[in-house]
């Protein structure tokens, strides 16, 4: 089966960048945004960031334009009913994903595929919502994902070959360079990524160096091109705190579970960079640590 069209759920950080990859491999592709609300700022803002990558000379000015021509916002789910494949990228909660499945299959054909970027949740459990659960899988991208090169693709228990097969095809005309996973909470990557944010996180609570250290230490030490800090502000610390929930529902062992400091930042709604605040404060050049994280943690 070949993907000529396909309808990515959500327009966050997640959901764009895999609407512009799509687009930026010539397939036709609708963004649902999944909040109420105009569309205008999200198109106006992916122009910007292409006309940052024409100025850098990283893509051509008819390349964005082609881009944005191939990518129509809406925050209509109906819009996709002509996709032959789906990547939902809401929020990471099951419930509300589930519920989106059910939903989609009244969209789109019997034989488009369905698919979640979620990072850690079961495909499996949103595969046993639906009633065609032979084209149910996962499509876990990374983030930035115009730039990463890694897609994870998740074999639920049901997932059938012939959708499997479609979708590296997929991700090979995407540019990607996909592996194939069995549907573990966490799949490879967030399975050993999670529990090395958390270390990192306790090793602060115990004062064994400041957030700089760490993360300096990470980097210089250990060749990683960002610390654990900064790359749970990245990924943001509601994504990486419900990526612990669901491990440690899983593992439930001490090592996974929430750190004190994560929670708290969450509750705070600092969420890392996209709300300019997590362990670092993104509002001065270089960032500086989160001021509220200055008294030693209880
Ligand atoms: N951030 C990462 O590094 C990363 C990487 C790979 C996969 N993911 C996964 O991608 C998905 C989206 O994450 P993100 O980083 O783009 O998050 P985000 O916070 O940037 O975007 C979340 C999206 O969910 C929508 N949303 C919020 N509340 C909702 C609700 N009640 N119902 C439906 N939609 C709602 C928002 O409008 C937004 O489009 C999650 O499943 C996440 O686990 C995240």
């Amino acid at each position: 089966m070949e993907i000529k069209k396909v309808g990515v759920m959500g327009c966050g950080a997640m959901g764009l960048g895999v609407a512009q990859v799509c687009a930026q491999a010539g397939i036709p592709t609708v963004a649902v945004k999944a909040t109420p609300g105009s569309t205008d700022k999200i198109r106006s803002g992916l122009e910007k960031s292409l006309g940052k990558m024409v100025e850098r000379g990283k893509m051509t000015a008819e390349k964005k334009d082609e881009t944005l021509s191939l990518l129509q916002f809406t925050t209509q789910e109906e819009e996709v009913a002509g996709c032959d494949l789906i990547i939902e990228s809401i929020i990471e909660d099951l419930d509300t994903k589930k519920a989106l499945f059910q939903r989609l299959e009244g969209i789109v054909s019997p034989q488009a595929l369905l698919t979640t970027n979620t990072s850690t949740l079961s495909v499996t459990a949103m595969m046993a919502v639906c009633n065609h659960r032979d084209r149910v899988a996962g499509l876990h991208f990374f983030n930035p994902a115009p730039v990463m090169k890694l897609v994870e693709i998740i074999h639920g228990f049901e997932t059938s070959d012939d959708a499997i097969e479609t979708l590296d095809t997929f991700c090979k005309k995407l540019g990607k360079d996909p592996v194939i996973v069995q549907d573990t909470t966490g799949f490879i990557v967030n399975r050993l990524l999670t529990p090395y944010m958390l270390s990192a996180i306790r090793l602060l609570e115990m004062g064994t160096g400041t957030i700089g250290d760490i993360d300096h230490a990470m980097k210089s030490g250990a060749g990683h091109p960002m610390g654990p800090f900064e790359l749970a502000d990245y990924i943001g610390l509601d994504v990486v705190e419900a990526m612990t929930l669901n491990i440690y529902q899983d593992m439930h062992q001490p090592h996974v579970s929430s750190p004190h400091t994560l929670t708290r930042l969450v509750q705070l709604g600092y969420l890392g960079r996209k709300t300019g605040k997590g362990f670092y404060d993104y509002s001065t050049k270089p960032p500086m640590p989160n001021p509220a994280l200055r008294h030693p943690v209880a």
